[in-house]
C-alpha cells in the first residue's frame, strides 16, 4: 500500500524519530509538512531531501504545546498542501531526569501539559480537516517507559502513560467518524535526546534486548509507516523496542 494522495503533519519532525517519519511517509507517497520549533535549518534539509528524492514536502514553524500556534500551522499546510489525512504526534517535550522525591512540580506540571497540550491541540486543529473526507490516522509516539519504569523518568512515563490513554479515548470516539488513532512506543531509541546516555547504559540495553541492539529513528518511523498503511487497527499501542520487556 502507498500513501499516495495523502497529506501528513509530523511534529516536531526536524530530527531524530519524526525526521526519519517525514522521510518515511514522503518515500511512500505522502505530501508532508515537517514542522519545527526551533532548529530550522534542520527542518528545511529534511524538505530538500525529501524533494531531492522526488517527494512533496514544506517546513512549518511552531510550538507544539501552544493552540494558536498550531491551528495556524494546520491551516497553513491545509492551504499549501491541502487538507490533512495523517497526523504523527511525535513533538519531544523536553523534561529533568530526577527522582521522585525531588522533583520539581513545576517541571513535573510543564511535561505532562506540555505532552497533553500538544496532543490535544494537535487532534482538535486537525480531526476537522479528516472529518471533511470521513478519513484520517493518528499516530502518537508514546514510550515504553509508560509502562516499564525507569529512574528519574516519572514525569515522562506519566505524561506518555497519559497519551495512551487519550490515544484510546479518540480511537473510540473518532472511529465511527472513519479516523483511526494508535500510539507506537519506542524504547531507547539513538537519537539526540539519548546523545548524552552513558554508553555502558547503552550496551546493557542492547544485551537486555532480544535483538541485541539499540534502537535507530529509522525503526520507529517504519512502524508508524506500516501502521498508517494498516486500514483495521486502532486503539492499539505498537512497542518498537527490539523486543525489550517483551518476554
Ligand atoms: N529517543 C528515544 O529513546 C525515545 C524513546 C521513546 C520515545 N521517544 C519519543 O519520540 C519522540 C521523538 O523523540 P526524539 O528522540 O526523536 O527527539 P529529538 O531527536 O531530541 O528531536 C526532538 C524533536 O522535537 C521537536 N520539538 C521539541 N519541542 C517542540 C515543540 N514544543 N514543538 C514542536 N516541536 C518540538 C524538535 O524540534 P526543534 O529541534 O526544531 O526544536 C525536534 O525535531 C518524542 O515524543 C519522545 O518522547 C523517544
Amino acid at each position: 500500500m502507498s500513501l499516495n494522495g495523502n497529506v501528513a503533519l509530523v511534529t516536531g519532525a526536524s530530527r531524530g524519530i519524526g525526521a526519519a517519519t517525514a522521510r518515511a511517509l514522503a518515500a511512500r507517497g505522502a505530501a508532508v509538512a515537517v514542522n519545527y520549533f526551533g532548529s530550522e535549518a534542520a527542518a528545511q534539509s529534511v524538505v530538500a531531501d525529501i524533494r531531492a528524492a522526488g517527494g512533496k514536502a514544506i517546513a512549518v514553524k511552531g510550538d507544539a504545546r501552544d493552540r494558536a500556534q498550531v491551528e495556524a500551522m494546520a491551516a497553513e499546510v491545509k492551504a499549501q498542501l491541502g487538507p490533512i489525512g495523517i497526523l504523527v504526534l511525535n513533538a519531544s517535550i523536553g523534561f529533568p531526569m530526577k527522582g521522585f522525591l525531588d522533583y520539581p512540580w513545576d517541571a513535573f506540571e510543564a511535561k505532562v501539559l506540555g505532552e497533553m497540550g500538544a496532543a490535544f491541540h494537535g487532534c482538535r486543529a486537525v480531526v476537522p480537516q479528516m472529518l471533511e473526507r470521513k478519513s484520517g490516522s493518528i499516530v502518537a509516539i508514546t514510550s515504553g517507559l509508560a509502562r516499564d519504569p525507569g529512574w528519574g523518568f516519572c514525569a515522562h512515563s506519566a505524561a506518555k502513560a497519559a497519551l495512551e490513554g487519550l490515544v484510546r479515548a479518540l480511537a473510540f470516539e473518532l472511529g465511527p467518524m472513519g479516523i483511526r488513532v494508535n500510539a507506537v512506543a519506542p524504547g531507547l531509541t539513538l537519537t539526540d535526546a539519548t546523545a548524552n546516555l552513558p554508553e555502558k547504559h547503552k550496551q546493557a540495553a542492547a544485551e537486555h534486548t532480544p535483538l541485541r541492539r539499540n534502537g535507530q529513528a529509522e525503526d520507529v518511523a517504519e512502524a508508524v509507516a506500516g501502521l498508517l498503511q494498516t486500514g483495521f487497527v486502532t486503539g492499539a499501542t505498537l512497542p518498537v523496542n527490539g523486543g525489550a520487556h517483551t518476554f
